[in-house]
């Protein structure tokens, strides 16, 4: 599950966790259209990222990892991405899909 469908459905696994250690990626969980429109609440979705980051990603996120906040997520969620393969490249240069 999760594994995706490169090149375009991305992995779940350990990318994510990756790019926690840049500052710029933690909203982008929530910016990338699937997420910002998924019917779901802001506490959902905040659930739902931080279960994907601990159930695929482990491994990969940084040590002082701090979960992700309601609050983050709700205004991240708002910032919806039109083009999220540029940001990913714009602000995580480890581009690798
Ligand atoms: C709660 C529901 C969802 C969550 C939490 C979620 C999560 C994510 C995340 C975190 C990424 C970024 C992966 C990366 O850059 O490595 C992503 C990308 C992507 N997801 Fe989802 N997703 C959801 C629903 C969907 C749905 C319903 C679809 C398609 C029907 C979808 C299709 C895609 C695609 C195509 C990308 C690549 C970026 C883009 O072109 O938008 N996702 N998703």
């Amino acid at each position: 599950m999760g594994e995706g469908k490169p090149p375009n459905v991305p992995t779940l696994h350990d990318e994510l966790g990756k790019m926690m250690s840049v500052n710029a990626m933690r909203g982008y969980l929530a910016r990338v259209p699937g997420s910002a429109h998924a019917p779901i609440s802001n506490s959902e979705l905040t659930e739902v990222l931080n279960w994907l980051l601990a159930e695929f990603n482990a491994e990969t996120l940084p040590k002082n990892f701090k979960k992700l906040t309601v609050g983050e997520v709700t205004e991240a969620r708002t910032q919806i991405l039109a083009n999220p393969n540029q940001y990913r490249e714009d602000h995580w240069k480890a581009y690798e899909f």
